[in-house]
C-alpha cells in the first residue's frame, strides 16, 4: 500500500486508483467521508479511466509517466490529454499530501521548513493567508499552488481546471473544484479553506519544500 502511494509519479499506462494511507472517513471532521468517496471513489476513477481509454490506442505514449504526458500534451497542446493526464495527476498529488489530523499539535514540520517558509513570506501565519487569498481568488474551477521554481523560490500559484503548474516543482496542492467541498460546506470555500490545514501530511510537505 505504501508503496502504491509512494510511486505513482513513476506509475504509466495502464493508470490504476492509488491506495491512499488512510480511509475515507479518516480525514473527518475536516473532509467528510461522503466527500472523499465522491471525489476519490467515484471522480477520480473516471479520471483515471478517461486517461487509459485516451492512451489505450496510443502506444507510443503508453511508457509515459504523468509529468511525461503533461509535456507531451503541452507541446503538442493535446487538449484531451492535458485534462485528463491532469485530472489524475493533480488528484493523485492531492490525495497522497493528505492525513488524518493531529489535533492541537501539528507535528512533521522540520524547522528547515519552517525557515524557508518565514524567509519567503514572513512566516506560516502570512504564508496561509496569502495561500487561502490565491485559493478563494479563483474564479470556477482550478487549484491552489505552493511551487519551487527553477531559482529555488517559493511561490504561491494557481492553475484553472485541471492545469497543472508550468513554472516550477509543486510543493503543495488544494483542490478548489467544488466538488472537494460542496457536499459538505455547500459554496462556502473559505470553510474548506480552514479546514485542509488540519488535514496536511506536514512531513511530506517538510520534505518536499
Ligand atoms: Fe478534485
Amino acid at each position: 500500500m505504501e508503496n502504491a502511494t509512494q510511486n505513482w509519479e513513476q506509475m504509466t499506462y495502464p493508470f490504476y486508483n492509488i491506495n491512499l494511507s488512510y480511509n475515507l472517513h479518516a480525514l473527518e471532521p475536516y473532509i467528510d467521508a461522503k466527500t472523499m468517496r465522491a471525489h476519490y471513489d467515484r471522480l477520480l476513477a473516471n479520471y483515471i479511466k478517461n486517461l487509459n481509454q485516451i492512451l489505450e490506442n496510443r502506444l507510443e505514449l503508453q511508457g509515459l509517466t504523468l509529468s511525461e504526458l503533461l509535456n507531451y500534451a503541452e507541446t503538442n497542446h493535446d487538449l484531451e490529454l492535458r485534462r485528463q493526464a491532469g485530472g489524475v495527476y493533480n488528484h493523485f498529488f492531492f490525495f497522497t499530501e493528505l492525513r488524518p489530523a493531529t489535533g492541537q499539535i501539528v507535528i512533521g514540520i522540520t524547522p528547515q521548513a519552517t525557515q524557508k517558509i518565514t524567509a519567503a513570506f514572513g512566516g506560516w501565519k502570512t504564508f496561509k493567508e496569502q495561500f487561502a487569498s490565491a485559493a478563494l481568488s479563483i474564479f470556477g474551477s482550478g487549484y491552489a499552488w505552493l511551487i519551487k521554481n527553477a531559482k529555488g523560490e517559493l511561490k504561491i500559484t494557481t492553475t484553472a481546471n485541471q492545469n497543472v503548474p508550468q513554472d516550477g516543482t509543486p510543493i503543495l496542492c488544494l483542490d478548489v473544484w467544488e466538488h472537494a467541498y460542496y457536499l459538505q460546506h455547500l459554496n462556502e470555500r473559505q470553510a474548506y479553506l480552514d479546514a485542509f490545514w488540519n488535514v496536511v501530511d506536514w512531513v511530506k510537505f517538510s520534505e518536499r519544500i
